[in-house]
């Protein structure tokens, strides 16, 4: 069975169906990336994978489990992490902070705030892998509002990791960036895919990251699938040009 398995979901705010009997199958291993224009419905997919959204209609797989009805923080916990399209760290912190911080919660021993339990030997060691996987090494010490904005996102990143996920949820990771801190951040993300092995699902508006990294794509517009296929497949779609196309025509 695939280890994440979206069944004909739908979304609806209202009148507007943001999302309309969309299916989607990662199997382990896989980086899936979702594209699509702006207002595509891609962030509400993602929600309604991460448990943010409970959708109208459908039903969603992880691990072989139906967790339509399961909340955010229980599907961290069932191996399902995510970023968001905002980077959410704590600035005033260090990275090396940042990282005791998600280390402790997915050890349980934040509720332990009056003991030194939280900063056991494992602890650190964990907080030392991360912050080598992300190559935070020389900035271990600053704190995260004083980063570039790709190294806060690697940060980021490097928090979501912390829980061993089985499955990485990224929800625009280069938003925001300057071609530097993309490539950058493109590079990180296919090392996490190809070297350790991390299945992926990657929500991005920008093409440029994703061509070089996905495995499979699907292409959202207007809610529905527009097409899917390998990167090459979907570089060569002409609808998928069309639909970029019509939304430089409306951003101009
Ligand atoms: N919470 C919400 N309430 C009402 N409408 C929403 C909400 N979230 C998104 N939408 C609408 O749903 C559509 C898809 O939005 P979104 O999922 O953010 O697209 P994308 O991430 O592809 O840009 C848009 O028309 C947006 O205005
Ligand atoms: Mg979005």
């Amino acid at each position: 069975m695939s280890l994440l398995e979206v069944r004909s979901v739908t979304q609806r705010f209202g009148e507007l169906a943001a999302v309309k009997d969309v299916s989607l199958s990662v199997e382990p291993g896989e980086l899936h990336a979702i594209i699509g224009p702006n207002g595509a419905g891609k962030t509400t997919f993602f929600n309604m994978i991460s448990g943010f959204y409970r959708p109208t209609a459908g039903s969603i797989w992880f691990d072989g489990v139906d967790v339509t009805a399961v909340p955010p923080n229980e599907r961290v916990g069932m191996g399902m992490a995510r970023t968001f399209q905002i980077t959410e760290v704590f600035p005033e912190l260090s990275v090396r902070q940042n990282l005791r911080i998600a280390v402790e919660i997915t050890q349980g021993l934040r509720l332990q705030l009056f003991s030194r339990r939280g900063q056991t030997a494992a602890t650190e060691a964990r907080v030392d892998e991360l912050l080598e996987l992300g190559a935070l090494g020389a900035n271990a010490d600053r704190n995260v509002g004083e980063l570039s904005h790709g190294d806060q996102r690697t940060t980021e990143i490097m928090m979501a990791l912390a829980t061993n996920p089985k499955l990485l949820l990224l929800d625009e990771p280069a938003a925001g960036m300057g071609t530097k801190e993309t490539f950058d951040t493109a590079v990180l993300i296919r090392r996490l895919h190809r070297k350790h092995k991390l299945t992926i699902v990657l929500v991005e508006h920008d093409m440029r990251v994703i061509f070089n990294l996905a495995d499979r794509i699907t292409v959202l517009a207007e809610g529905e699938v527009l097409d899917r296929g390998t990167p090459d497949e979907i570089a060569a779609s002409e609808k998928v040009q069309v639909a970029y196309l019509g939304e430089k025509r409306e951003g101009t």
